[in-house]
């Protein structure tokens, strides 16, 4: 058979096993199965398979129809532009999650001076590479449980070529972070703990510790914004990850611990991001 012939035949399978994308799926799964770039698959599409060559597919697309990440079976994830080492101990970067690093680089590119951020809840890193990557005056305190997870962003950054300004620390939320900061970031898990039988397998492939809170997924982004402001240096900036089902507890927290907040959308114009900003002693207050 053909790559083309391939294609086809795989990306129907597993459109039938559930992938919303499965023709991505097939293209990046062939591509990494042959150590090709996606690309050239469209320069090679007349070109006959060998049996071995198959055998390696038809192993990954069986693993992809029962619901691994393609990130995972690959092994890596673009985001931002940028390409992360992606293992089963970390999150898959998601795209939804661009909106937030894309405000962080704004904010941080109108300072002039040198800018202290916290990615907190790092997992792979993206954040607070991406951030590092895009806004040089950037230096960046990140967080983690996860042992693994910061081993994953370690790599990263060192990948990145960032790592003298992306600093990885283990504990809860801020606790490690030692110093004030001008923006807080996180994306830290805010999915339902009850909600884990209903959703996709391939989310349910990613760490539980990375997916769900307690609170009907509200804790911990709520309990960030009530901790968040004795870390905070005047007129600071957080930017939260979230999704609707989470906001009204989440806007709650902002209103009690900052002078104001808004909520940005991502690409699908879902709201996705709380952004607040914390009181300044003087009458400026802040505008976004
Ligand atoms: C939703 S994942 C996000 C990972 C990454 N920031 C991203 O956007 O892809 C949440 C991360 O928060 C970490 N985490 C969970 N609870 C935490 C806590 N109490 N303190 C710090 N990190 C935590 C998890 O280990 C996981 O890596």
């Amino acid at each position: 058979m053909t790559i083309v012939e391939v294609l086809k035949l795989s990306a129907d399978y597993l459109q039938k096993h559930g992938s919303d994308s499965s023709r991505l799926d097939a293209e990046v799964l062939l591509a990494h199965a042959l150590k090709l770039r996606r690309l050239d698959l469209y320069l090679k599409f007349d070109h006959p398979m060998s049996e071995s060559e198959l055998g390696a597919y038809r192993a990954l697309v069986a693993r992809r129809a029962k619901g691994e990440p393609v990130a995972y079976l690959v092994g890596h994830k673009e985001f931002m532009g940028l390409d992360f080492e992606v293992t089963p101990d970390v999150l898959v970067p998601n795209p939804d999650t661009e909106v937030l690093v894309q405000r962080a680089v704004e904010i941080a590119r109108e300072s002039s001076g040198p800018v202290r951020v916290a990615d907190v809840g790092t997992g792979s890193g993206c954040i607070a590479i991406a951030i590092a990557h895009y806004a040089k005056n950037t230096e960046i305190w990140a967080s983690d449980i996860s042992r693994e997870a910061l081993e994953v962003a370690g790599r990263n950054a060192s990948r990145h070529r960032v790592s003298d300004r992306v600093h990885l620390e283990r504990g809860d939320l801020m606790q490690p972070l030692a110093g004030d900061f001008d923006l807080v970031c996180a994306n830290l898990p805010y999915v339902d703990v009850a909600a884990g039988s209903s959703l996709p397998a391939e989310v349910v492939a990613q760490p539980a510790r990375a997916l769900y809170a307690e609170g009907g997924g509200a804790a911990l982004v709520a309990r960030l914004l009530d901790e968040a402001p004795s870390h905070l240096k005047p007129g600071a900036r957080v930017l939260a990850e979230l999704d609707a089902s989470v906001l009204s507890r989440a806007a709650e927290s902002a209103v009690r611990n900052f002078s104001g907040h808004r909520v940005l959308r991502d690409v699908g114009g879902r709201e996705r991001v709380l952004e607040a900003w914390s009181f300044i002693p003087t009458n400026s207050e802040p505008r976004p």
